[in-house]
């Protein structure tokens, strides 16, 4: 079975067997099943790369629905079961002006993977709106509740990632979401200059998110038209001493300073300054318009993608003396 169309990077590789949960009956009944066999979780592929064919039971998560849970006056309780797209998830939450998730705008995958790294981007991150998810352990397929503060989130981060990886599959999250008052969030800079653009300066939600739309369609590549998963690495958290070292060689390096002894560091830069930015090395490349996107031209292999992400990261180091990890799940 292909999985071509099942990732985003747009791989191919070959699962042994396929199946579909269109619900949680059919997953429990799916994990019970085959106890004994390997499987492999599959939900919107679009944080992985696929370097090998899948030598297991590929299992596509695929739970629609979504719904109200409770409201009061000012706040909404929403939940989507774990195969909903997040962006079509987005535009259903602000057609009923229901705000806290609009900078999260156009983020590729599903629902379900929401928690599992955390996604962020322009000023948010999933776990300020998360109330709790659920998820069944693939063992027992007995369905927990965790809550917010139980998936441990990061940068990034969570339980997911760490301690529960493999155990569990997500099918549904809840999302707090405000009604009115909306927090109108658009303290990463490159909004506010798309929002002046259009002269808007007194910005609803929906204007927060076609401005994040805007901004993400001019530099993040649509992986229907060339496969990627977005940002590649994570951005750098080095220590103080370490930054200090690379900045008294590098005086233009950006930086957020984050705590007391940590700094982040933009791999995009990093990677920009190494030489990568725009680069192509037969299907495999670097994004011409955001260096911390690796592409797939066309038939690039997972081999050949990984290997890329190998010379940046070893260039990154010796130049810079900052190693950058993988955001993305390598397969
Ligand atoms: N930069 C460069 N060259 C590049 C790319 C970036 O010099 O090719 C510099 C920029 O000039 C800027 C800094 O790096 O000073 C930050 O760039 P940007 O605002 O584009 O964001 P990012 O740090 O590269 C992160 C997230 C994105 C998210 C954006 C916006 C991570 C790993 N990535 O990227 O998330 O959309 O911020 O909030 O944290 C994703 O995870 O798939 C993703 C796209």
């Amino acid at each position: 079975f292909s999985l071509k169309n099942y990732n985003t990077f747009g791989i191919e590789a070959k699962a042994k067997s396929f199946v579909e949960a269109t619900n949680t009956d059919e997953l429990a009944q799916i994990l019970k099943e085959h106890k004994n066999e390997k499987l492999f979780i599959l939900g919107g592929g679009s944080n992985m790369l696929l370097t090998k064919d899948i030598d297991a039971l590929v299992v596509h998560i695929n739970l629609k629905g979504k719904k109200v849970l409770k409201e009061d006056d000012d706040f909404v309780w929403v939940q989507g079961n774990a195969g909903e797209n997040w962006h079509e998830f987005v535009l259903w939450n602000l057609e009923q002006n229901f705000g806290g998730i609009e900078n999260m705008s156009l983020i590729p995958g599903n629902v379900g993977t929401t928690p599992i790294q955390n996604i962020g981007a322009y000023g948010a991150e999933i776990k300020d709106t998360m109330v709790s998810c659920e998820a069944m352990r693939i063992d027992t397929q007995e369905i927990h509740t965790f809550t917010n503060e139980e998936c441990q989130f990061g940068y990034r981060e969570s339980i997911f990632k760490n301690e529960a990886k493999d155990q569990y599959v997500i099918t549904s999250v809840v999302y707090k979401l405000t009604k009115k008052n909306h927090k109108i969030n658009t303290s990463y800079g490159a909004i506010d200059g798309e929002l002046a653009k259009h002269n808007i300066t007194n910005p609803s939600i929906k204007d927060v998110s076609n401005a994040v739309i805007a901004i993400r369609q001019s530099k993040l590549p649509d992986p229907k038209e060339l496969g990627n998963s977005g940002s590649f690495f994570k951005n750098p958290i080095v220590a103080k001493e370490l930054y200090e070292k690379a900045h008294a060689e590098h005086a233009d390096m950006p930086h957020y300073t984050v705590g007391e002894n940590e700094v982040k560091v933009p791999a995009g830069w990093l990677i920009e300054q190494a030489g990568f930015k725009g680069k192509r090395f037969g299907d495999a490349g670097v994004h011409k318009l955001q260096a911390l996107v690796l592409v797939n031209y066309g038939n690039a292999t997972g081999q050949e993608i990984f290997n890329l992400s190998k010379e940046i990261q070893r260039t990154v180091l010796e130049k810079f003396g900052i190693p950058i990890e993988a955001e993305v799940n390598i397969i």
